[in-house]
Formats: C-alpha cells, structure tokens, sequence
C-alpha cells in the first residue's frame, strides 16, 4: 500500500520507469470514479509514464496513454474510464476555461491532469496531487497528497 487512510501525504522514490508506473498503479487502484489527479513537475520528470500505471490499473492498455500532440483531452474506455488532460500546450489561460474540467468527475471516470501548475489559481478539482521530482539520473521522488479528505 502506498498510503494508509490516516495519512495525507506520501513521499517515495524510484529509480527506473518502470518503478514510477507500478506507484501510478497502486494509486490508480485506490481511486474512485470522479477522482481528479494533478500531476505537477517539469518535462521528462515521468507524469506520463505516472499516467499510463494509472491507466494499468482501470484496465486501459498503457500503450494507449501518450504525449498529448494535439488533444488536450484523450479519453479512454476502461473498466473505469479515464480522462487525460495535458495542459502542456495551453498557451493562454483563458483556454483551460473551454475543457470543461469541472464536468469531467461528473461523468463518472477517473481524470488525470499533466501539468496541473497551469491551471487557474481557483481550480480546486484535485482530489489527489502527486509532485514528481527528478532527484538524478533515473531517481524520482515522487510525493502524493490527497488534496481533500472526501
Ligand atoms: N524513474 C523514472 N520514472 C519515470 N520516467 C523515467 C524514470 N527514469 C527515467 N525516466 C524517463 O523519463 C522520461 C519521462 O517521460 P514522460 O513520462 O513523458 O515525462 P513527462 O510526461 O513528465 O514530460 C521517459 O523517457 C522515461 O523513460
Ligand atoms: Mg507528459
């Protein structure tokens, strides 16, 4: 378990891709449809590999979770749907406005959100925020705060 229900925050760290998608997938177990996930940390530091554990854990094909190119928001069918928003290309605030990320947890999947740092300062949609630091090479901490007691 990567977080017991009395503790709010949890600090790890891996040291391969591989260890950063099986932290994506312990979480990914414990989330709940309508749970808003917030990745934060810098290009490279491993938010979409973070994103495809979670999506191994619904039952979505990893292989489907990539780098948004054009999307802003690829949706995924799977035993819990996932939605997943990459703001990396949001070049004007105003813009995060038309994604309606608001109305995503009431459509009953589970939405993950890369680079959260872009969002509007009064979003408070994130049930879950999970920091990824690049320490060296391949290490990561990784630091997961679930951002509501629900
Ligand atoms: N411990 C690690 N966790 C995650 N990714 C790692 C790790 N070590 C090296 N990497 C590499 O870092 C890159 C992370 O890419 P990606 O998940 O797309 O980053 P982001 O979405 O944050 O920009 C991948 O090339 C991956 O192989
Ligand atoms: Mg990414």
């Amino acid at each position: 378990m990567i977080s017991r229900p009395d503790e709010k925050v949890t600090r790890l760290t891996t040291k391969s891709e591989a260890g950063t998608k099986k932290i994506g997938a312990q979480l990914g177990h414990s989330l709940k449809p309508g749970d808003t996930v917030c990745l934060y940390g810098g290009l490279g530091s491993g938010k979409t590999v973070f994103t495809k554990g979670i999506a191994s854990a619904l039952g979505i094909p990893e292989a489907d979770v990539t780098s948004a190119s054009f999307l802003l928001v690829a949706e995924h069918p799977g035993r819990v749907p996932l939605y997943h928003a990459d703001l990396y290309r949001i070049e004007d605030p105003a813009q995060i406005d038309f994604l309606g990320l608001e109305e995503y947890p009431a459509m009953g999947g589970i939405t993950v959100i890369e680079w959260a740092e872009r969002l509007p300062e009064d979003f408070d949609g994130c049930t879950h925020k999970v920091r990824i630091g690049i320490v060296r090479g391949r290490q990561r901490e990784i630091i997961i705060e679930r951002a509501h007691e629900l």
